[in-house]
């Protein structure tokens, strides 16, 4: 399958795997990227700049394929030197970049200076049209199903995807929902160039997560998730277990007058303990709700070469048989 985001991007399948804290290791990338799609390490995982140059080493001896790194601008507890971990971008040969949380605006002279392909991921048609304007080659779009930060618009992929055909002029791909072949033909009528798949790839075996997680995700129905934070404009989608149920009461007990200090034990510091040790009720952990369309923990490899084998059936054979002869 050729579109613009395999001809942009250099790669064989339009799937990419988002970027994910302490999920996006060199493992999962270079696992995505050997099997024709995008695979992303996530560059805040890496506690520094050097580190994630060694990350990035360690997947160049994993894979000959493009890969990316994650660059999140989120309201972080601390702020991190976003112009050394670009250094360790460029000086490892990276050429795709994801961006998230915030306009990429302030770097984008760098990166495009070192001829970086900028794929800015967004939850609205006016943060996509931004992104299009400061010179971003890409947008990922991120419905409202997404596991992760929604954004607070609310509006799902089956509106949002075609009304961001309707006003980009740049490729865009999918995210939020997508797991299989369904979803990737789904995206493409909708008007997008490929997808962007986060929940999905936890559940493989390369992930480098503990085996909980993907238990957790393969249990999960698309009724298991909620929305947290949302008062304090960061709301995030994550798996419901009952340190969120907790949270969800604060929340709600506190109402107006919620901060962040109010549930920074809840919400902080998880990841390493969700997705290492596997203790699954650590706090908060984002999933999305795609979860309920997720029943297998294959290989990457397996997983995208059923999407791509099932997405050329439903298109030539079921789409294709519904025209009239
Ligand atoms: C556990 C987890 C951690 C994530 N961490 C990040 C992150 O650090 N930065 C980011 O830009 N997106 C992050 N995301 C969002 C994904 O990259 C992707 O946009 C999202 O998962 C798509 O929705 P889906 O889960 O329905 O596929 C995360 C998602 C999950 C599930």
């Amino acid at each position: 399958m050729k579109t613009r985001i395999t001809e942009l991007l250099g790669i064989r399948h339009p799937i990419i795997q988002g970027g994910m804290h302490y999920v996006g290791f060199a493992e999962l990338a270079a696992a995505v990227s050997n099997a024709g799609g995008l695979g992303i390490i996530t560059g805040l995982t890496q506690r520094t700049p050097e580190l994630l140059a060694r990350e990035i080493a360690r997947a160049r001896e994993m894979t000959d394929q493009p890969i990316g790194v994650n660059l999140t601008f989120l309201p972080t507890f601390a702020s991190p030197p976003y112009p050394e971990y670009i250094r360790a971008i460029i000086e490892g040969g990276v050429t795709i970049v994801e961006t998230a949380g915030r306009s990429p605006q302030a770097y984008m002279p760098a990166l495009k200076e070192a001829g970086i392909k900028v794929i800015h991921k967004c939850t609205s048609v006016r943060h996509a049209l931004k992104a299009e304007k400061i010179g971003c080659d890409a947008v990922s779009v991120d419905g409202f199903e997404c596991g992760g930060h929604p954004g607070e618009d609310d509006i799902p992929n089956m509106i949002l995807l075609p009304r961001a055909a309707e006003e980009l002029t740049i490729p865009f791909v999918a995210s939020g929902g997508m797991a299989d072949a369904r979803s990737l033909v789904a995206a493409l009528a909708l008007g997008a160039d490929g997808i962007n798949m986060g929940t999905r790839f936890i559940a493989t075996r390369e992930a480098p997560v503990h085996e909980n997680v993907k238990q957790a995700i393969v249990a999960a129905s698309e009724l298991d998730t909620r929305l947290i934070m949302r008062r304090l404009t960061n709301t995030e989608r994550v798996l419901a277990n009952p340190a969120v149920d907790r949270i969800v009461e604060i929340e709600r007990d506190k109402g107006a007058d919620l901060t962040i200090d109010d549930i920074h034990d809840l919400v902080a510091g998880v990841y390493p303990k969700v997705m290492i040790d596997g203790d699954m009720d650590a706090g908060a952990w984002s999933c999305g709700m795609v979860a309920g369309l997720i029943h297998d923990v294959p290989s990457c490899q397996e997983l995208i070469d059923r999407i791509m084998s099932e997405a050329e059936s439903l298109i030539s054979a079921r789409l294709a048989g519904m025209l009239a002869h």
